[in-house]
Parts: C-alpha cells; sequence; structure tokens
C-alpha cells in the first residue's frame, strides 16, 4: 500500500514549493516501499532511519533559508518541524521490537502534521519570502 498519497490539501499554492513536497511524498512511499517487498534488505530500523534522513534534510533546508533570509517566524515554524521529529522519534521507539511496520497507523499519524505544517507554517513562509535555491 502506499503510506501518503498527494492530495490537493496539501497544496501551498506555489507550484516549486508543491513540487518539493510531492518528493518527500514519494522518497516516503519508496522507502516504505522497500521495506515491503519480500526480498528486502530494509529493516524497521533502518527503514525509520531513512525516514528520519529524508524528512529532516527537507527541514534543514527550509530552515537555512529561513535564516539565511532573516524570516521572523523561523522559530515556531522550527519547532513545529522539531514536533514531527520527535513524533517520528516516538514512533521509531514503539516498533522498534516488531518486524514490521503498522502503514495505517503510520500515515494516520503522519498525514495530520503534513496536512496542518503545509497549510500554515510552509505556505506562511514561501508566500512570504518565496522559495529556497537549490
Ligand atoms: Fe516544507
Ligand atoms: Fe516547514
Amino acid at each position: 500500500m502506499t503510506l501518503l498519497r498527494w492530495k490537493d490539501e496539501y497544496s501551498v499554492g506555489i507550484a516549486a514549493v508543491d513540487h518539493e513536497h510531492r518528493e518527500l511524498i514519494d522518497l516516503i512511499n519508496r522507502l516504505h516501499q522497500q521495506l515491503m517487498a519480500s526480498d528486502a534488505e530494509q529493516t524497521v530500523p533502518a527503514f525509520f532511519g531513512d525516514l528520519l534522513a529524508g524528512i529532516s534534510a527537507h527541514f534543514a533546508l527550509e530552515e537555512k533559508f529561513m535564516r539565511d533570509q532573516g524570516y521572523e517566524r523561523l522559530a515556531p515554524h522550527k519547532e513545529d518541524h522539531e514536533r514531527l521529529l520527535d513524533e517520528l522519534r516516538e514512533i521509531m521507539d514503539a516498533f522498534e521490537q516488531s518486524e514490521e511496520v503498522d502503514a495505517v497507523e503510520l500515515s494516520h499519524r503522519l498525514d495530520p502534521w503534513f496536512t496542518r505544517h503545509f497549510r500554515t507554517h510552509d505556505a506562511e513562509l514561501h508566500h512570504a519570502i518565496g522559495t529556497h535555491p537549490h
């Protein structure tokens, strides 16, 4: 199953940002598919490690952009990033002993965060100061 499906509510109304967020969602789905593959070399801890790394990389890029631009709402935005990373670490600990990931539970925890964060913090940021260079 697909862990996360792109939906209109994810859109911040700027194509370049939506594109990046789609790539993030694709990455998450790809990692999950690798985990599900029967000949998986990907274990649950490795899956969460890669998931965390992929999401952190996206956050780091945004935070650098906000710092470089002197964006005034950096602190609450970064706090919301930290909130998701903390939650992921918690989920990771809970799954550590098991050999499979409950995809439904995981998507139910990720999806509301993405929906809200993209529409609030990310939309606000990118409408205020544009998009970061790649
Ligand atoms: Fe973002
Ligand atoms: Fe963000």
